[in-house]
């Protein structure tokens, strides 16, 4: 399935997970990728969002681990899939790139977090 792309890429209502913390952390994702598309020569940008969204999994499995959410295992190989992609990421960022990261995001918000809504 495939979600809108906001543009200018920046968290919205439409992605509230019920969770502050959570959403609040998905918004520095946000922030990082949008800081990337603007600045795709940095290097310290995409070493910034490795490491916000390194931390976030952290802190989501944490909470999927706690609530013994049935999803934790697949949801987790999901995380670790897409923090590798972003290790091998390499600046300057291509458009390629940057489009998969943003779609990836909102895919991944919508279409796999959103799934434990009201289990954690
Ligand atoms: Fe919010 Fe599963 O990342």
């Amino acid at each position: 399935m495939s979600y809108e792309i906001p543009e200018p890429y920046v968290w919205d209502d439409s992605f509230r997970t019920t969770y502050d913390n959570i959403d609040t952390e998905h918004k520095a994702i946000f922030v990082c990728i949008f800081n990337c598309a603007k600045d795709p020569k940095s290097a310290a940008l995409i070493t910034k969002l490795y490491d916000v969204t390194a931390d976030h999994f952290t802190d989501e499995e944490g909470m999927m681990v706690k609530a013994k959410y049935e999803d934790v295992t697949n949801h987790k190989q999901i995380h670790k899939d897409f923090l590798a992609k972003i290790k091998s990421l390499k600046a300057p960022l291509d458009d390629a790139s940057l489009a998969w990261a943003k779609q990836w995001l909102v895919g991944h918000i919508k279409g796999i977090d959103f799934k434990y809504k009201g289990k954690l």
